[in-house]
């Protein structure tokens, strides 16, 4: 059973304080997101990737992803929406919209490039027995809520019980759907698409996530990535 893969890289990197918008930073010798859409593309169980895009980043991606890099999937690029999770919810229309709609979907980050195809297949087979499955991580640091002023501590959380959520993310397609619309005409917003279940009260699966799959959100993150990439590369 395969799954077609919707890729939100419709952000402009806010935090990455750079005037290229991040995805498009480039890591070793190419755009960051080069990566994320090859390792999605050359995992076996997806069918089909769907790249959402800023719309000033159409005529680009459109060129590299279309025309220069011939990739083994069919790829098709859509304009993005404000925030991260309208971008999915136009990936998820544009699914729904076609002649026959996917069972199940794969959601993972532009902005996650060291993703693994292990991990994909994982999240993806554990959606499949479960419905909805995420990949996370255990946190290394002790999490605090702080204080709306962002100057004093609130409380600690019990971090035995505290996980990094990362992507890729799988669903059962209409399930992903449904949570969308109703978080849509709920005014809900979530920074994952996981959180949009568990408000509905669905469950949703942990597979052990991997370390090095870190979201380029941060100048650090970028020159881990890079070191990252290049002990990989050296391994090989
Ligand atoms: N994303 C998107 N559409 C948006 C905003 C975000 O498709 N309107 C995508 C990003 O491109 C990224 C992923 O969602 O691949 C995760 O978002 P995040 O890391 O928060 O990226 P940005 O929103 O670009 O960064 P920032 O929050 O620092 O502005
Ligand atoms: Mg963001």
């Amino acid at each position: 059973m395969r799954a077609p893969a919707i890729i939100p890289a419709a952000g402009v990197g806010h935090r990455m304080k750079s005037s290229v918008r991040k995805q498009f930073l480039t890591l070793l010798d190419r755009p960051l997101l080069d990566y994320s859409i090859e390792a999605v593309d050359s995992c076996k169980m997806i069918e089909k990737v769907i790249l959402v895009v800023c719309e000033d980043d159409l005529a680009f991606c459109r060129d590299r992803y279309l025309k220069k890099r011939r990739l083994s999937t069919p790829v098709e690029i859509l304009p993005g929406g404000k925030d991260r999770q309208e971008s999915v919810y136009l990936g998820l229309r544009h699914l729904q919209s076609l002649d026959e709609a996917p069972q199940w979907i794969v959601i993972h980050d532009g902005a996650r490039p060291l993703v693994t195809n292990k991990i994909i297949k994982e999240v993806l087979k554990a959606a499949y027995k479960s419905m909805a499955a995420i990949a996370a991580v255990p946190v290394s640091d002790t999490m605090k809520i702080v204080k709306e002023d962002k100057l004093w501590t609130d409380k600690t959380l019990d971090r035995e019980k505290v996980w990094a959520a990362q992507t890729p993310q799988a669903f059962s397609f209409p399930l992903l759907l449904e949570a969308h619309k109703q978080a849509e005409k709920n005014g809900f917003k979530g920074t994952d698409d996981a959180s949009l279940l568990e408000r509905l009260g669905h469950s949703v699966c942990i597979v052990e996530g991997e370390d090095e799959n870190i979201k380029i959100t941060r100048p650090v993150d970028l020159k881990l990535a890079e070191l990252i990439l290049s002990s990989r590369k050296g391994a090989l």
